[in-house]
């Protein structure tokens, strides 16, 4: 699929994978992108998943037909990207893998496929390919330490690995102004949240880096090529990567027997008396964590609250704290509550993760001893407004 002069997608759809990375719900598929730069060199950019490999190399040979490929340029060394690094190597022996120095260990580690003649590049070294040169620009934790992004020069096209991907498999087209994108902005927001929330920082200084480039097209490894929406997908990782979030609530509970769950109703109720119109309540035994965590980057207002369980806080509660803990989403307002039968550990807990993630506590923590009163859940309410005003403010 041609996306631009000499430029090709040839990328696979898998629609079978339930959890990305073994853990983020995928309920419509992912992509996994590569592409051929049919230059006076051939360049194949990233790999795909093996599972695949069968379907990318007939997808490869429509585009080049007998061609050799020169160049194999890898930016970035997930196995779903660099999974079919070892099989390209077998049918085109005389290929030469590019990546930086930590790239080549890799390539090395995971599939003993390092070659004397291959290509290792340094930030802002270039290649030329014929008509275009490639130039390369280290980004590392984004999301992993050899990352980089591929830029070609004059055309303002960037090959970006992760950065600005989205979960989601392609329907038919593969760049922006073929499709409705609507469905694949929220799951940048979520692909962010889950696998780049750890890495604000990182992201913050490749946005400044790469900001001198001029970016017409950007290539992602999955999801849409953007081209009319660049500047939309940049700002969503500027937003996020700032902690730049909406005024709204995400109220988070766990709960057994039900007693959890009215108190965050009745905090929830209490918000939207304080005037909150974007109010969320995740039941965390059921809603899936990313999608938990995309909601919490995109508001400002966090309650969480589990029972005691075991002396520690019910389990899917104590996920997300741990989750959060390894996330960069502080600029948040807090409150927190938890109920005990006989001895209270549910509010110590949320307290002591606090301590790690780091957000501005509003009330006092709510705690409860087995039934919930109506003066329990008037206290609910009344910590569900004040947070809504905290919100608010
Ligand atoms: C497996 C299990 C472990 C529990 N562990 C504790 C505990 O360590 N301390 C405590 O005070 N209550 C403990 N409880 C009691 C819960 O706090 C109580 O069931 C409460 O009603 C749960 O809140 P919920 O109604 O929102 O599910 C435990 C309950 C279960 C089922
Ligand atoms: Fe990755
Ligand atoms: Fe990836």
């Amino acid at each position: 699929m041609k996306i631009a002069q000499d430029i090709h997608y040839v990328g696979v759809n898998d629609r079978t994978k339930h959890r990305f990375e073994g853990l983020w719900f995928l309920p419509a598929g992912v992509s996994y992108n590569s592409y051929i730069i049919a230059d006076e060199k051939v360049a194949l950019i990233d790999t795909v998943d093996v599972a695949f490999f069968a379907e990318y190399l007939a997808n490869i040979r429509q585009v080049i037909g007998d061609r050799p490929i020169d160049y194999l340029v890898i930016n970035h060394m997930e196995p779903d990207h660099s999974g079919s690094l070892a099989l390209i190597r077998d049918k085109y022996p005389q290929i030469r893998l590019v990546g930086n120095k930590k790239t080549m260990e890799m390539v090395q580690g995971f599939y003993g496929a390092a070659s004397a003649d291959d290509v290792v590049v340094a930030d802002g070294d270039t290649l030329a390919l014929g008509r275009r040169t490639l130039s390369f620009h280290l980004v590392p934790m984004l999301h992993w330490p050899e990352t980089m992004v591929s830029y070609v020069k004059g055309e303002g096209i960037m090959f970006s690995g992760d950065a600005f991907g989205c979960f989601g498999a392609l329907n038919g087209a593969v760049v922006d102004r073929d499709m409705d994108i609507a469905p694949y902005l929220p799951e940048m927001e979520r692909y962010f949240a889950a696998i780049l929330g750890k890495f604000c920082v990182p992201v913050r200084n490749a946005l400044k880096k790469l900001s001198g480039l001029e970016l017409r097209m950007i290539c992602p490894t999955h999801g849409p090529v953007w081209c009319e929406k660049v500047g939309e997908a940049v700002e969503v990782y500027r937003r996020m990567s700032h902690g730049e979030s909406q005024k709204g609530l995400v109220v988070c509970y766990g709960s057994m027997y039900g007693h959890t769950r009215r108190v965050a109703e009745a905090i929830a109720r209490g918000a939207a008396e304080a005037g909150v119109r974007k109010i969320i309540v995740h039941d965390l035994s059921v809603s899936q964590p990313s999608f938990v965590l995309a909601d919490i980057f995109r508001y400002n207002g966090l309650a969480i609250g589990g029972p005691t369980y075991n002396g520690g806080v019910f389990p899917v509660v104590e996920d997300l704290l741990k989750r959060l803990a390894g996330r960069d989403v502080k600029a948040h307002k807090l409150a927190w509550f938890g109920g005990f039968t006989w001895g209270s550990m549910a509010v110590k807990t949320i307290a002591a993760y606090n301590e790690k993630m780091g957000m501005t506590p509003v009330g006092e923590p709510l705690e409860w001893k087995q039934g919930t009163s109506a003066d329990t859940l008037d206290r609910a309410r009344a910590l569900g407004r004040s947070l809504g005003e905290a919100i608010l403010a």
